[in-house]
């Protein structure tokens, strides 16, 4: 037993494990106009400030940067593509903070004026990493993919959402009312689907 779970292990982060990964979910990034609508009708619904967003999948970190500098919000960025972790460091090391808005409350929660401190970006698998603690849990998957956001669904918090660019999440669309399903098109379709 105790075997297994090393041999599992070691697979899940072997450069074998990575490449079959990347090339299930290739780096293509979400167009600039797509993320504004994106969130305009994000914080249209209920306001962004200080909440938290994760982009499963996060490449150059363009939707993270955007949610925290723009929206003011904590967002983390999963990602296993070495080359796109580093550079979203980069990134964030030569923020500049003078990007930041005022320190406003969220239910008595202080926003850190610091924006470098609202980023966080992790090496992880995306299939594995817990969301439970998110507002906006966002993705641009591939449809080999698909499988894995019925687990990732289940985690999300009752009034969070799920935000899938490009194709629609089939089993959602068969259970979730039309007035907690928002489709967007701007450039590319994506669709928000919200949790009660
Ligand atoms: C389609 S891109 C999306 C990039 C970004 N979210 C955007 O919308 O601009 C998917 C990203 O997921 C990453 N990726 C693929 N498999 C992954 C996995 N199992 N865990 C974490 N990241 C993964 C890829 O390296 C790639 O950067």
């Amino acid at each position: 037993m105790k075997e297994m779970k090393l041999v599992r292990n070691e697979y899940f982060h072997s450069p074998i494990w990575k490449e079959q990964a990347q090339m299930d979910l290739p780096f293509l990034p979400t167009p600039e106009d797509t993320i504004k609508a994106i969130f305009e009708t994000l914080n249209l619904r209920s306001p962004l400030y200080g909440k938290k967003l994760v982009d499963l999948g996060a490449g150059d970190g363009r939707v993270v940067f955007f949610a925290a500098s723009f929206y003011e919000m904590y967002a983390t960025a999963v990602e296993i593509n070495e080359e796109m972790l580093q550079t979203m460091q980069i990134s964030r090391d030569n923020l500049d903070n003078h990007h930041n808005f005022d320190n406003r409350h969220n239910n008595g929660e202080e926003v850190p004026s610091d924006l470098k401190e609202r980023i966080e970006i992790i090496e992880a698998d995306l299939f594995s990493f817990d969301v439970s603690k998110y507002d906006v849990v966002y993705a641009y998957p591939f449809p080999k993919c698909m499988k894995a956001f019925r687990h990732i669904w289940e985690q999300i918090k009752p009034g969070g959402c799920l935000v899938s660019i490009r194709w629609q999440i089939d089993f959602l669309n068969e259970v979730i009312p039309d007035n907690n399903m928002i489709k967007i098109e701007e450039n590319l379709p994506s669709w928000i689907y919200f949790k009660e």
